[in-house]
């Protein structure tokens, strides 16, 4: 193994940008990227966006609706630190991808809109991130246009969150009036013009200056305004402990606007300053729970996402790798802990403007494997294959429906396609105890909408979904096996499996889940399983 490991894995840092639709989580990340020199001008996202939908139909979809699907991994080096920002989408159907993805990051960045504050999908999100004690930035975006008091703002993250806020800047006003920033550790000024932003300014860190020298140029009360605020900012909040933030329980606050590139430099080095570096990762080694560091030599990593069809000329699918621990070398031979060996020859590395492949990576790295579905969501590899990750949880579907080949000659076709996507994570698929219907489970019905698209145009299947005599799954489980196959023997029409063999319960509402609950205290009815796919 090289010395470079420990060097190397201390300084990537894998994060994810979480947001309610709208906020300017794209734009941000565009930004962000322009900032760290991943890209040298704008729109090259949306380009890079443009070429992917061209060779890839399924696109078609986040065309038609103006949404972001598929999450994508972009890798970054700036300042002597590899960036891996995970993208995560953004639409409320997709949040199972979205938590998935999240399993993946060290960190996240929480984007609001200064108008806004908190919304639904925000609050939804950062309930995940606390999940899993995943660090938070906050960045309230849009200062350009007429905002809330940002001690408002501070405090709705305080009350809302339970997250203790320190902000680094305050903002000199908001809207027609917004003059800048005043960097509160250090007593600088970051002057904000209207004029340079719309001629285009080089993104990145914005110039200092003292408060005194261009105090003329501001709006008079933009100036009382800050000095007012900053004041008792300093007085009443905290000032940013890495300790707390790290432990989840406190998050430095940017100010900003993504659109006219301001604030994005100094997210960039917040990240730099605060950001960890890959986080020891809990696991199995056989049935003995072991702690993975990054440097640890071993190769280690767990796949948080699949993807089919990338490639329309090749019909491979790519698992998206996190890498934990070890240096990952191009050509090894990895096994899941089921002990499937996975030769990984041509490891996909993203780029923020293309695919490349992976020579070398480390804890914290990304890199896409393809392969011809041996890998799934939840599967833990290793040199070994003596390593086991927690499970990456399914979440119980809120919409059943079943699904029917218009040909009914392709039911088995249909069957196999069905499983393709649910192994990939895109839906989950059940069948029941009783007859041959094939029951489609997602989320949200864009999944649903997505996977219709998906099967005529990478199966050449014309698929009919309606509604099914179920409206609900539950996961039976229960410490005796015994008392389980007798309540399944008795509730065959309401019982089924799902796509790893799991019993579920199909129930028409609520109610009848209740009921069936009381009805039988041995067994438990739960919303989420966690893949143990290798027990
Ligand atoms: P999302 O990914 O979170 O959904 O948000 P996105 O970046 O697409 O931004 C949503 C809208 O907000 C876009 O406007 C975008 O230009 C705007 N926006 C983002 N950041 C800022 C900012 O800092 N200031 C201002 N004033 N606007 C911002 P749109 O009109 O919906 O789209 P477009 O036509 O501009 O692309």
């Amino acid at each position: 193994m090289s010395d470079r490991l420990p060097q190397e894995a201390d300084r990537r840092r894998t994060f994810a940008i979480i947001s309610h639709p709208d906020a300017g989580k794209t734009t941000l990340t565009e930004n962000l990227l322009l900032a760290g020199g991943a890209i040298r001008a704008a729109g090259e996202v949306a380009a890079r966006g443009e070429r992917r939908r061209t060779t890839s139909d399924w696109m078609k979809i986040e065309r038609d609706r103006g949404i972001s699907v598929s999450a994508s991994v972009m890798t970054f080096e700036h300042n002597n630190k590899v960036y891996n920002l995970l993208d995560t989408p953004g639409h409320e159907d997709f949040s199972e991808d979205t938590y998935r993805t999240l399993t993946a990051a060290d960190c996240a960045i929480m984007v609001l809109d200064a108008a806004k504050g908190i919304e639904p999908q925000t609050l939804k999100l950062f309930e995940v991130c606390r999940l899993r004690d995943i660090p938070i930035v906050t960045f309230i975006n849009k200062i350009d246009r007429e905002a809330l008091d940002p001690l408002e703002l501070l405090d709705e993250i305080q009350d809302q969150l339970q997250l203790d806020t320190a902000p680094l800047f305050w903002p000199a006003a908001s809207g027609q009036r917004f003059g800048g920033m005043l960097d509160l550790r250090s007593g600088d000024f970051l002057h904000y013009s209207r004029r340079t932003a719309e001629t285009g300014v080089q993104p990145g860190m914005s110039p200092r200056v003292r408060l005194e020298e261009v105090k003329n140029q501001l709006d008079a009360s933009a100036v009382e305004e800050l000095e007012e605020g900053a004041a008792l900012a300093k007085e009443i909040l905290p000032a940013i402990d890495p300790v707390a933030f790290l432990e989840g329980h406190m998050t430095p606050v940017i100010f900003g606007t993504a659109l006219r590139h301001f604030g994005v430099g100094e997210l960039l080095a917040c990240l730099e300053e605060f950001a960890p570096a890959p986080r020891p990762q809990v696991a199995k080694s056989k049935d003995t729970p072991i702690t993975l560091q990054r440097n640890d030599q071993d190769v280690s990593g767990f796949v948080f996402k699949i993807q089919a069809n990338m490639d329309p000329n090749h019909r491979d699918r790519v698992a998206f790798l996190r890498l934990c621990s070890g240096e990952f070398r191009r050509g090894m031979k990895l096994k899941t802990a089921a002990g499937k060996q996975v030769n990984v020859h041509n490891p996909l590395m993203f780029l923020a403007q293309d695919r490349g492949i992976a020579e070398t990576a480390y804890a914290g790295d990304v890199i896409g494997v393809p392969n011809h579905g041996q890998l799934r969501v939840g599967d833990s590899l290793s040199v070994q294959g003596n390593i086991r990750f927690a499970g990456i949880p399914n979440f119980a579907p809120e919409i059943l429906r079943r699904a029917r080949p218009r040909d009914p000659m392709k039911a088995k076709h249909l069957r196999k396609a069905l499983e393709s996507l649910a192994e990939e994570g895109v839906t989950q698929l059940f069948k029941p105890t009783i007859g041959s219907d094939m029951i489609v489970g997602a989320v949200g019905n864009l999944q649903i909408d997505v996977m219709a698209e998906r099967m005529v145009n990478e199966y050449g299947l014309d698929v009919v979904f309606e509604p099914a005599p179920y409206n609900l799954a539950r996961w039976i489980q229960c410490d005796d096996p015994s008392k389980l196959e007798a309540f399944i023997e008795k509730n065959k029409s309401a019982t089924g499996i799902d796509l790893d063999g799991a019993p579920v319960y199909l129930g028409k509402n609520a109610w009848e889940v209740g009921y069936a609950a009381e009805k039988n205290p041995d067994l438990r009815f739960t919303e989420t399983r966690e893949r143990l796919l290798e027990a």
